[in-house]
């Protein structure tokens, strides 16, 4: 691996499947994983073994079909959790435990009325206690946005010490702004005595709508693993989208940051957890949904179709999605309609679409899209038909 290569981690089988309502069974997640393999994510967090006997066969049962991806499975530092991880991830290739502990004063003192000190012990235990099974462990310290800066270097050293190989620092609250959380990084990488044994993953919560920024800034100051789920699915405002965080790494290559993502799956991916979870992916979502690539106003769609760069940062082929779509409705110009009609066989002169242009807007004021049965209809109806025919 180089060092400017991003470990994509996702966690839409765990963390993305906490979305209330939208459980998956373990065969729906069986073919989830094996796409998101064939995807090129580096690490599936297949779920929470202890949780239920459902996550248990799900997670054993990803651990026999995914080929390249490591298979992660959470667990609190409980040492049931850590023992029933490693028995649900014995037939992975190359298994991983997350395990770890909330470490914000307000996790310590509310959560487990505990002190720093105690919290600190536990994280260095339960990361021992996972490297007793596996060799891949990675220590996630839970609200790590809110947790001081001093404190948090602490527990990512003992973790490191007792064997941890990834240290997940989560800004699980969605709280932090990008520039709290680059900083953070920045920190740890700078503070943590024995960094240079494990890597830094950021896993950040969408409340504030900024999880794919605070990502970026994230690797940005050294971090190497985003977790991520397909279409930013979550808890509350979800987490960050896998999808958005691999584009702005690929559109930006000045950044030197890469990652083994077929970017061409992306849309399919999308469909796929979307239709699975019953869950309707917003028409303006980043990348993925069905307005990314459309293209509705006349002044834009005069320039698309000049050039698709003029209004595009990114090729759709490129997200799996065949072409930019040129929407017709009231407010699209000649140029657009022109188009339209041309790729339903009509190739209309300059006055003939001066014509047909008239016809359309009084269509298009009582429909809100104009689709290719509503085009055929309107240059039919349209006082130059059969000069346009004729033709
Ligand atoms: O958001 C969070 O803190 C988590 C941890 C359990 C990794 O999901
Ligand atoms: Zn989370």
């Amino acid at each position: 691996m180089s060092n400017n290569n991003i470990q994509i981690f996702d966690t839409t089988l765990r963390d993305g499947e906490q979305v209330p309502g939208c459980k998956l069974n373990s065969e729906q997640k069986v073919i989830i994983a094996e796409k998101l393999d064939q995807l090129g994510v580096d690490v599936i967090e297949a779920g929470f073994p202890v949780s239920s006997p459902g996550d248990f066969k799900s997670v054993e049962g990803i651990s026999k079909i995914v080929k390249n991806a490591t298979v992660c499975g959470l667990t609190r530092s409980v040492e049931n959790d850590i023992k029933v991880a490693a028995e649900s991830l014995r037939y992975a290739k190359k298994p991983r435990i997350h395990t770890g502990i909330g470490t914000s004063d307000s996790h310590i003192i509310h959560k487990f009325k505990s002190n720093r000190e105690a919290i600190l012990e536990r994280a260095f235990e339960a990361v021992k206690f996972a490297k007793s099974f596996v060799e891949d462990v990675e220590f996630y310290a839970e609200d790590a946005g809110r947790t001081d800066n001093e404190y948090l270097a602490r527990v990512c050293e003992a973790a490191i010490k007792a064997g941890a190989t990834v240290l997940n620092i989560p800004d699980t609250t969605g709280y932090c702004l990008p520039s709290e959380y680059g900083a953070k990084i920045k920190y740890l990488k700078e503070n943590v005595k024995g960094i240079e044994k494990a890597i830094l993953s950021c896993h950040c919560h969408n409340d504030l709508g900024l999880a794919t920024a605070n990502s970026i800034e994230g690797v940005i100051n050294g971090a190497r693993q985003i977790e991520c789920t397909i279409n930013g699915i979550g808890e509350r405002a979800g987490n960050t989208a896998l999808e958005e965080v691999v584009m702005v790494l690929k559109q930006h290559p000045y950044l030197n940051l890469d990652t083994n993502i077929n970017t061409s799956m992306l849309y399919g991916l999308s469909q796929l957890v979307s239709d699975s979870m019953g869950i309707y992916t917003q028409p303006n979502k980043a990348i993925v949904g069905a307005n990314a690539f459309a293209h509705s106003s006349g002044i834009h769609q005069d320039g698309v179709i000049k050039n698709r760069e003029t209004y595009e940062i990114i090729d759709p082929k490129d997200v799996g999605v065949t072409e930019s779509a040129i929407v017709l409705t009231a407010r699209s110009g000649r140029a657009a309609l022109a188009y339209r009609a041309k790729n339903v066989g009509y190739e209309l002169t300059k006055l003939q679409l001066d014509d047909v242009y008239a016809n359309f807007l009084s269509f298009a004021d009582k429909k809100k899209e104009i689709n290719d049965n509503d085009i055929h209809q309107i240059i039919e109806t349209s006082k130059v038909y059969q000069q346009i025919i004729s033709a």
